[in-house]
This record gives C-alpha cells, sequence and structure tokens, in this order.
C-alpha cells in the first residue's frame, strides 16, 4: 500500500484528511509540525507528502524548502492544503517553491480526492513525469517567503484591530444598556418609596386629623366657657390657632396622599394663571421679575382651579427663596409658561416614563440657588426640607406631587446647583373640551 505523510498542526484536521485517505487505499502516517515532518520522512520516506501551512515550530514553507533540498525526498510529491494562506501571491510562492498542487482548505472530499489523484494514483504510480522542483533561487524564495509572512501579519492585525472595534462597541453598548437599568430601578425604588410614604402619610394624616377636630371642638367649648379677661382665655386661644395650624398640615398631608380629590373641571391653564399673575407678583416681592408665556391654543385639563392655585403659589414661593437663599435683597427671575404637546411619545420624566399621548406642559423656572442630586432625590418626600426650623415645613413639594398624581399627570425637575430649577409638571390633554 503506498504511503501518505499527513502534515497538520490541529489534530481535527489529521483526523479527517486520516478517514479520507485510508478509505482511499493509502497507508498515513502523520506529522504535527514541519520539523517532525522532516524526521518522519527522512527515517522512512513516504510516496506523498500533504501539508498544511501555518504550523509551530517548523512551518509549511520551511518544510517545502527543506524537502525540496533533501536529495533523498526532492522526487516525492508535495501537496499543501491550506486555510490560512490563500492569496494568490501565497500559491504561487509555494508553487515556485516546488510544490505539486495548492488546495485551499476546507476541501470536499471528493474534489480533495480528485487533486489529489492528477498528482499521484493511489497506487503509488506518478502521473507525471516528474515531481516539481523549485523554479526561482533560494534568495527569491526567501524574500517572497518574507513577504508572505508580513501579509499574514497584517491581515491578522487588521482582524485584531477589527475585533477590538467590535469589542470596544460592545462594552460602550453594555455600559448604555447598564446606565439605563440603572436609572430605571432608581425611578422604581423612588416610585415605590413615594407611594408607601404616601399611604403611610395617609393613614397619619387621618388619625391626627379626627384628633385634632376633637381638640378644635374642646377648645371651643371651654372658650366659650371663660371670660375674655381670664387668663386661661389667651391660653386656650393659642390652643386653638396651634390646632388649626396642625389641620392646615394634615390637610396638606391628606392632599399628598391622594385622599382629598378636588372639584375637577375641564379649566384653561391660561385663564387660571392670568387670573393669578398680580397676587404671584405680590408673593414674590419686587426684587424678583416675574415673566408669563402663555402657550397658544392649549386647550383644557380636567382639574380643580384651587390645585393650579396651590401649585403655583408653591412653587413662586420656592423659587422666591431659592433666588433669595443668600441675600435678601437678591433680584432674580421666574418664568411661568404653558405649552401644548402635541404628541408626547415615551418621556422619560423624574418619576417613571410618561405614558404616550397629548400633554400640557405647565413649567416654571427659576434662577435661583439650584440643587444638588441629594436635594433632587428627595425632592418630593413629604418632610424634606433644607430650610431653617419655623422657615418651612417640606410639604410644598409633596403636596404638589399629590396634585399631579391625582391628574394622572407627571413632573420632570431639571436642576443644578448655581444654574436654577425648571419644574416641567405636565397634565393630559382634556380632549372632549377643546377651547
Ligand atoms: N426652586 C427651587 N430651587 C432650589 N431648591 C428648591 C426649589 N424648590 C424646592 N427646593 C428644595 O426642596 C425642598 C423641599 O421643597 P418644599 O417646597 O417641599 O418644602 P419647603 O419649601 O422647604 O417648605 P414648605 O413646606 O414651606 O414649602 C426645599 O427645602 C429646597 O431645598
Ligand atoms: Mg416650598
Amino acid at each position: 500500500m503506498p504511503r501518505v505523510l499527513v502534515v497538520d498542526d490541529h489534530a481535527e484536521n489529521l483526523y479527517v484528511l486520516h478517514a479520507l485517505l485510508t478509505g482511499h487505499g493509502w497507508d498515513v502516517d502523520e506529522a504535527q509540525n514541519g520539523a517532525d515532518a522532516l524526521a518522519k520522512a527522512q527515517q522512512f520516506p513516504p510516496q506523498l507528502v500533504i501539508s498544511d501551512l501555518l504550523m509551530p515550530v517548523m512551518d509549511g514553507y520551511s518544510l517545502i524548502r527543506k524537502w525540496k533540498a533533501d536529495d533523498r525526498l526532492k522526487h516525492i510529491p508535495f501537496v499543501v492544503y491550506t486555510a490560512t494562506y490563500t492569496d494568490p501571491q501565497d500559491e504561487k510562492l509555494a508553487m515556485d517553491m516546488g510544490a505539486d498542487a495548492f488546495i485551499v482548505k476546507p476541501a470536499e472530499p471528493e474534489a480533495f480526492m480528485h487533486r489529489i489523484n492528477e498528482v499521484i494514483h493511489s497506487d503509488g504510480t506518478m502521473l507525471h513525469a516528474a515531481v516539481r522542483q523549485p523554479v526561482s533561487d533560494e534568495k527569491v524564495q526567501f524574500k517572497q517567503y518574507n513577504e508572505a509572512l508580513v501579509r499574514k501579519l497584517e491581515q491578522k492585525s487588521v482582524q485584531l484591530e477589527q475585533a477590538n472595534i467590535a469589542l470596544a462597541r460592545d462594552i460602550e453598548q453594555r455600559k448604555i444598556l447598564e446606565a439605563e437599568r440603572e436609572k430605571l430601578r432608581a425611578q422604581l425604588s423612588q416610585a415605590q418609596k413615594m407611594e408607601s410614604i404616601g399611604r403611610l402619610a395617609g393613614s397619619i394624616a387621618h388619625d391626627f386629623n379626627n384628633l385634632i377636630s376633637v381638640i378644635l371642638g374642646y377648645a371651643d367649648a371651654a372658650l366659650t366657657a371663660v371670660q375674655e379677661t381670664d387668663p386661661v382665655h389667651a391660653d386656650l386661644v393659642e390652643i386653638r390657632k396651634a390646632a388649626q395650624r396642625s389641620s392646615a398640615i394634615t390637610h396638606q398631608l391628606l392632599m399628598f396622599a391622594r385622599m382629598r380629590p378636588g372639584a375637577r373641571q375641564p379649566i384653561n391653564l391660561n385663564d387660571v394663571i392670568d387670573d393669578m399673575t398680580a397676587m404671584l407678583r405680590q408673593l414674590i416681592g419686587r426684587n424678583i421679575e416675574l415673566a408669563w408665556s402663555p402657550g397658544r391654543d392649549i386647550g383644557a385639563v380636567l382639574m380643580d382651579p384651587a390645585h393650579v392655585t396651590q401649585i403655583l403659589t408653591n412653587l413662586c414661593t420656592n423659587g422666591r427663596d431659592a433666588i433669595m437663599r443668600d441675600a435678601a435683597h437678591a433680584t432674580g427671575k421666574i418664568t411661568i409658561a404653558t405649552n401644548k404637546m402635541e404628541t408626547v411619545d415615551v418621556l422619560r420624566t423624574w418619576y417613571g416614563d410618561m405614558t404616550p399621548g397629548k400633554y400640557i406642559c405647565l413649567s416654571v423656572s427659576d434662577t435661583g440657588c439650584g440643587m444638588n442630586q441629594d436635594t433632587l432625590s428627595h425632592l418630593f418626600e413629604p418632610f424634606f426640607t433644607t430650610k431653617s426650623i419655623g422657615k418651612g415645613t417640606g410639604l410644598g413639594l409633596a403636596t404638589i406631587y399629590g396634585i399631579i398624581r391625582q391628574n394622572s399627570g407627571f413632573v420632570n425637575v431639571s436642576s443644578e446647583p448655581g444654574k436654577g430649577t425648571k419644574f416641567e409638571l405636565y397634565f393630559p390633554l382634556h380632549e372632549n373640551n377643546r377651547q
């Protein structure tokens, strides 16, 4: 049986060739690289060698060169079977060095055997009179070989660069997704926190409200029982005042907890705000300019007008406080604007994602001190305040928040320390009552 030496550094390639060639009547010998093949062939020359090109220790090109320089081996046909070196120049170099055939991996078994049979029959008889020999001198071969290696190296570095770019893109993409997920997680936990604070505040406020009614009832009854000249009378008046203040606070808390729905009706925000500007100017004082920019044809929203008053009073008070935080005579500007948003796709707001639809945006911005991240993250919580004791209750924004949610609205806040603040409140357009 004729013997073939198969040279490849990949075990699976050796396995496939072994099975194929054995099936076609060849006795198969194997080698893992050029050096291994040369040693085996010199000891026990085969009738045919089939070799890979890219291999460790000694590659296929070096093996052809040494093969063709060896008097005992140079008449044995040399077939190149390669997956890496596949350019026409690679083939030319192999053929110039004396290879008898150049086959690109992977070849169909039938086509592969056909090419082998063009070189040598499986009974060992040669097809051609003589085996091919090197056509150029060693110096030229070395130069070409060197060029082939450089080419391969360049291709590899281009591939590596592309892989790197793809990898960088992947990493970037993953970072964006992670940030997005982190944001959604924060929004969800914020929403859950607000819901549970709301429930708690609601139940506490409810109980307090009942108790305060009792205190007020007794205070009123006691007041009718004592003379105004009685020193107890003044104390009772103070008790009643404190109870009334407490009652106001619990009403705000109930509002936050959405337990006191307002009287909703279709209203045009521009009309309501028009009526309020004089009062708001009074509220913020002469040093602060109030700009009012009503949007055109904004349509109607379904709201209690008293809620609009409450929202604007609270936001303008906050804006005024922010402008005057560091100096009592500081000047600045508060801008109120309305805007109809024909289509809002999905808008990421401070509180969850806004559902698509038509909205009216009411915005209030100020040129005040702005807020840091920490303040922003607690902004709407009841009793959260950065103002000194007696100056703020921390219920202003909690109340606004309750109103917004009660009216199926959303709120977005943008603020940076030293760069002012902008509140954007979105309320769904009341489609049936365009005005
Ligand atoms: N426009 C703004 N600029 C800067 N900080 C603001 C602004 N609005 C609110 N804040 C911050 O948010 C906190 C909470 O505001 P919120 O209106 O709920 O309570 P408050 O104003 O402190 O008290 P009050 O119950 O009297 O309104 C404020 O103490 C302040 O730190
Ligand atoms: Mg406030």
